[in-house]
């Protein structure tokens, strides 16, 4: 269950006999190394004590919307933005009702309402108030918002009866799961990421880089498979904890004139381009062939700028749908705006940097941040959030703009064809000698 793996999941359990069956999903979740936080309502604790769900996840369960100690901990807000996905199993009638009507009173119907991550219910309660017109009229209505229902089974139910409202099974629930973040917005499509820092050497002890962390960029890698592309990651050097799926194919690089080296060989194969790697401007002119010693007080290092992997992708593979990112620490739109046109992108995902950037926006290194997008004729602002489901919304909309512009005629592909005969020539003739 590899969509799973590392996703934020909050798991609402209300009032229903089923309720003791939260703790299975609880453990499948753990089992495909997904992070689960649980959220209870006053009904639920009436069926099953929180501690039981404390032990299985791992963490404290949040039961209560104003309370002193867990707002100081992860208040509401935090938790909705925490969250990747939020699933409520099961999910009874009473709190069907209450959701449709957007009831804020308890803490995971405040928390529904505020956060936008995808939400799923799995309605558990007696065959005949699942009938009840009511019952359906509020699930038609959530439907219709976009809310996501997981059965409920029919078969025989504690009270005795027999018919539809039985919890979805555990194991048929964590699939329904999974299936929400597999998107398919990219399938059919290549993808090349470039992330992380580069590494511009000065002697064979010391260089010059900056604080990337690459966590963004491999974020994106891993929300672009998950959208269904192929995707080729080309990494700088980054910490060896951060990783992506198996399927995405790695190349590891350590200067700017490498990864630029890498990025226009594979252009040919690739239909969108991302470049979330904060590359090195410049370089020493001259990289030491030995440790240099300090014998003077002070040292001139002379540098000279790098290529501009970017906007020299671009020009040479117009067809690429190309996107930049620009870390700012002042006029961020206007440098966006800049940026957009400079480098002849399609889209430039800006973000503050350094003393702009607020402590709640993370930035280098953080596992949050805060987007702001454009591109021609268009912005949107993507709210603190997570990297990884920064990275969802990114694709999503990197998605819907790339078919824009292939429909609209905007790129032209057939320059790529021509660019593959070229290669594949080039190829067999390098074989022949
Ligand atoms: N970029 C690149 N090659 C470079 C410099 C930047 O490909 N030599 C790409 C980055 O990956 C990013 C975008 O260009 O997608 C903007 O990078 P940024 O560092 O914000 O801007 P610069 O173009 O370097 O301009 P400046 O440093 O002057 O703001």
């Amino acid at each position: 269950m590899k969509r799973l793996a590392n996703k934020r999941i909050l798991l609402g359990i209300t009032g229903s006999i089923a309720a003791y069956k939260a703790g299975e999903i609880i453990r499948r979740l753990r089992d495909a190394n997904a992070d689960v936080r649980v959220v209870m309502t006053q009904g639920a604790t009436e069926f099953v004590t929180p501690l039981t769900f404390q032990a299985l996840s791992g963490n404290p369960v949040h039961q209560h919307l104003l309370d002193n100690d867990a707002e100081a901990a992860m208040g509401h807000i935090e938790l909705a933005r925490w969250a990747d996905v939020i699933l409520v199993a099961p999910a009874s009638a009473d709190f069907i009702s209450r959701l449709c009507l957007g009831r804020a009173n308890d803490l995971l119907g405040a928390l529904c309402l505020a956060s936008h991550v995808p939400l799923a219910l799995a309605p558990a309660m007696n065959q005949q108030m699942w009938k009840d017109p009511a019952t359906q009229t509020n699930v038609q209505t959530l439907r219709s918002r976009g809310v996501l229902l997981f059965g409920p089974d029919s078969g025989e139910q504690a009270c005795g009866e027999v018919g539809e409202g039985r919890l979805m099974q555990p194991h048929a629930l964590i699939d329904a799961l999974a299936d929400v973040f597999a998107t398919g917005s990219l399938t059919g499509q290549t993808v090349l990421i470039t992330a992380g820092p580069t590494r511009e050497a000065i002697d064979p002890v010391r260089y010059l880089s900056n604080h990337s962390s690459g966590k963004m960029g491999y974020a994106l890698a891993t929300a672009a498979m998950e959208a269904g592309a192929e995707v080729i990651l080309i990494s700088g050097p980054v910490d060896k904890s951060l990783l992506v799926p198996h399927s995405v194919k790695t190349i590891h690089v350590t200067t700017a004139e490498q990864m630029l080296e890498q990025t226009q060989a594979l252009a040919h194969k690739a239909d969108i381009l991302i470049a979330a790697a904060a590359v090195a401007d410049y370089r020493p002119v001259l990289a030491n062939s030995e440790k240099i010693k300090k014998s003077t007080e002070s040292m001139m290092l002379q540098l000279q700028r790098n290529p501009d992997i970017l906007a020299t992708v671009k020009r040479q593979s117009p067809w690429l749908f190309s996107v930049g990112f620009a870390a700012e620490t002042e006029n961020l739109e206007l440098h966006a705006r800049q940026k957009l046109k400079d480098k002849g992108v399609e889209m430039i995902v800006a973000n503050w940097v350094g003393h702009a950037a607020t402590e709640t926006q993370g930035t280098f290194g953080s596992d949050d941040n805060a987007l702001k997008l454009f591109w021609d004729g268009g912005e949107l602002e993507l709210g603190v959030s997570s990297k990884a489901r920064l990275a969802r919304e990114l694709v999503v909309l990197i998605a819907s703009q790339y078919d824009n512009a292939i429909q609209s005629g905007r790129l032209n592909k057939e320059q790529r064809e021509v660019e593959n005969v070229v290669q594949l020539r080039s190829h067999s003739h390098d074989k022949k000698n």
